[in-house]
């Protein structure tokens, strides 16, 4: 008989079935003012994780809930200037800061849920990217 294993809820960002196979999905993790904020996208069969923080100007990428691709989800858009991102890796490819990453958040899929890696100290990122 296999021992359950237990999930860490408050590192929980969604479920995988919660993430359209071509889309996107926000996430906040932890209260008070300075939260982690950040979005989860499909990448094939895999999922990525970026802080909600574009590296232009600093702006949330979206300006409606889960919405950070284009009409046909090839990339991640910055809704304020329109920069243009790879989603396997964050790298903007056109706009304003072309040349530099969006902030990678390391996940892990557990028992179908999205989760912060065990790696991630979520109060420190989220300090440090506020
Ligand atoms: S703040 Fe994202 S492109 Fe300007």
């Amino acid at each position: 008989m296999n021992e359950a294993t237990a999930i860490d809820v408050e590192r929980v960002i969604c479920r995988l079935d919660d993430i359209e196979v071509s889309g996107a999905r926000g996430f906040t993790i932890g209260t008070g003012d300075w939260p982690l904020r950040g979005f989860v996208v499909r990448v094939n069969s895999e999922v990525r994780g970026f802080i909600n923080h574009c590296p232009h100007a600093g702006h949330p990428l979206n300006l409606r809930p889960h919405r950070f691709l284009t009409a046909d989800s090839a990339l991640i858009v910055c809704s304020s200037h329109g920069a243009l991102f790879e989603k396997a890796t964050g790298l903007c490819i056109a706009g304003p800061c072309a040349g530099h990453y969006l902030r990678a958040v390391p996940l892990k899929v557990d028992s179908g849920f999205v989760m912060l890696a065990d790696s991630v100290d979520a109060l420190a990122l989220a300090a440090a990217t506020a």
